[in-house]
């Protein structure tokens, strides 16, 4: 996957920029508050999914104008593609000069792995930002898991509408018998999925995060799931009157965690704070390789203000020795760029690109 151009036009606080991009390694620099991750969103949106910040569709058109435009000229598949996106209080996109009906029909043309500061929560957080990152990153490759995804979800939902009455109506078993299959069968195929990339992962991480922190600690990403998939249906059965008090599902992959061990020990308890980023990065690039591995295409890699938490190690490492896809990444400090052995450099002020 290459980005070739962007063209931005009244989208947040950018009025009209234009990008030429280099195949490789792309500096995006200037002061707080200048547009920088407003650029790295950008591309991001073409990904069809939402903002990695979590914003409304009207947020990205520029105050006090009507409506905002992005225009991309990137290469996947060995063809070259043009999309657009509209932004008025919801979003549109083309690809091809044909009307999608979806911006997620975008997913799977345009790939991109990002990073931004809030993802240290994949190390420091609670289990479910792990499982987000696994389900979206499973999802990006195989667009038939997000169905899977969302037929478990809805039969949790439908089990936990109706344990509750199970403690005085016994009759509502026949139903129970109906959502808990369903739950134990799409379960275990989540539960593979999520296992088998954990593993295609954990081929990557001590590559990547040796060369990263230049240390020799052993990091590992284990899969911690709460039932053994095997048994799910059963442990379901068995934990009906438990669950009828606290009306929840207590057994199955909506419960499962990733350890993230450094040295065997847990890192979100013991890892410093420069080791938890690490980490957190070391995923997301790791992400980029299983990628590469199942599709045979890099996606882009957008890191978006990693280089502020970084010692001049870790810096180098991200500017020069990360290949094979092409990264755009934000700074504040100009002293990263000329530690840039190549690439492009965008300074950008007040919402413009010099
Ligand atoms: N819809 C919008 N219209 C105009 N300005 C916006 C809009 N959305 C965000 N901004 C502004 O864009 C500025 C730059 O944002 P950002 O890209 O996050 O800066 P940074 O360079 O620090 O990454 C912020 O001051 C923010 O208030
Ligand atoms: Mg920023």
């Amino acid at each position: 996957m290459q980005v070739d151009k962007l063209r931005l036009k009244d989208f947040r606080n950018i009025k009209t920029a234009d990008f030429e991009f280099d195949g490789k390694m792309n500096v995006i620099c200037g002061e707080n508050a200048q547009g920088k991750t407003n650029v790295i969103e950008s591309i991001w949106l073409f990904c069809g999914a939402k903002s990695f910040r979590g914003s409304k569709d009207s947020s990205f058109v520029r105050f006090g104008a009507e409506k905002g435009e992005s225009h991309l000229d990137f290469i996947s598949g060995g063809t070259l593609h043009n999309a657009k996106m509209i932004f008025d209080d919801r979003r549109t996109a083309v690809l091809d000069e044909k009307n999608l009906k979806n911006p997620g029909e975008l997913a799977g043309i345009f790939n991109a792995v990002v990073f931004s500061p809030a993802d240290l929560s994949l190390v420091t957080g609670g289990p479910e930002k792990r499982r987000r990152f696994l389900d979206l990153f499973i999802g990006q490759i195989y667009p038939n898991y997000i169905d899977v995804l969302r037929g478990y979800a809805r039969a949790v939902m439908q089990r936990n509408k109706i344990i509750k009455d199970y403690k005085y109506d016994p009759s509502v078993s026949i139903m129970l018998d109906v959502f808990e299959n369903e739950i134990s069968e799409k379960g275990k195929k989540i539960i593979e999925y999520r296992k088998k990339f954990l593993g295609m992962l954990n081929g990557y991480i001590p590559g990547i995060f040796s060369g990263l922190s230049g240390g020799k600690e052993e990091i590992k990403a284990v899969y911690v799931a709460n039932c053994d998939a095997i048994l799910l249906g059963d442990e379901l059965k068995k934990a009906r009157k438990e669950d009828s008090f606290s009306g929840v599902t207590s057994k199955g992959p909506h419960r499962d965690d990733i350890d993230l061990l450094i040295n065997g020990i847990s890192a979100r308890q013991y890892a410093s704070q420069g080791q938890k980023r690490s980490i957190a990065i070391t995923l997301k690039l790791a992400c980029l390789n299983v990628i590469f591995e199942v599709s045979g295409e890099y996606p882009v890699c957008l890191l978006d203000d990693v280089m502020s938490e970084l010692d001049e190690h870790r810096q180098n490492y991200i500017l020069n020795h990360v290949s094979g896809w092409q990264t755009f990444i934000t700074c504040c400090d100009p002293s990263s760029v000329t530690r840039l052995l190549s690439g492009g450099v965008f300074r950008i002020k007040d919402g413009g690109v010099f």
